[in-house]
């Protein structure tokens, strides 16, 4: 988790000024001497569940410091990311992520203290960190001055429900294999219709479902 935001895009994006990003420690807030912030699971089972002081604890510290527009838990029971979620939250000014481990946090803490939980697919890590990282990374990518034109977003697949077209660079012929004539031609308005036929045909054969 430190790793990752300290490498990548989000590197040059807090170094830019343009986003802050606090990691937060639960054991930080535990009242055990053993910085224990898990328990058994009351009615039996296998697996710990998180406790609700700490977590309680720390996000109300958060939340005194400063007004936050949502507290996300990541959860694989959770509504299914996708691009329009993600163009919401880029939107807010302060989130609160929250990291499940384990068999998850008490039901309290969702009822209590969260107002979206999400999922990054139908899948299940070990730990909320990396789908935290997956999320914020997605959001903090559409604030503005954290792409350069080169890579900029409004052209990604996704962004208008639709696969991004093919796309082609130097050298013009590799071994034998060359590329559409049309992006050689110089005609802007022709260029433009096909990348966009390009991209309904590709959602129609990879991705119908986005398309309904
Ligand atoms: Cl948010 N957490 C965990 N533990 N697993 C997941 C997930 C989240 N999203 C997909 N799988």
């Amino acid at each position: 988790m430190e790793s990752y935001f300290a490498h990548s895009i989000l590197k040059r994006a807090s170094d830019k000024g343009l986003v802050e990003v606090h990691l937060h420690d639960i054991r930080d807030y535990s009242v055990d001497k053993h910085r224990r912030v898990d328990d058994y699971a009351f009615g039996g089972g296998a697996g710990m569940v998180l406790q609700i002081e700490p977590i309680a604890s720390c996000i109300r510290k958060l939340q005194s410091e400063r007004a936050y527009d949502e507290v996300i838990y990541l959860t694989p029971d959770g509504e299914r990311l996708a691009q329009r979620a993600v163009n919401q939250l880029s939107l807010k000014t302060n989130l609160i992520m929250l990291c499940g481990h384990y068999k998850g946090v008490d039901q309290r803490v969702r009822d209590l203290f969260v107002s979206r939980e999400i999922s990054i697919g139908d899948y299940v890590l070990s730990g909320g960190e990396l789908a935290a990282s997956v999320l914020a990374d997605a959001i903090i990518r559409l604030i503005p001055g954290v792409l350069n034109d080169e890579t900029s977003a409004l052209t990604d697949s996704f962004q208008d429900d639709l696969l991004a077209p093919p796309v082609y660079t130097r050298p013009a012929e590799f071994e034998g294999k060359g590329v559409p004539e049309i992006l050689l031609s110089g005609h802007e308005a022709n260029i433009e219709k096909w990348r966009m036929e390009q991209s309904i045909a590709l959602t129609r054969q990879k991705r119908p479902d986005l398309l309904q």
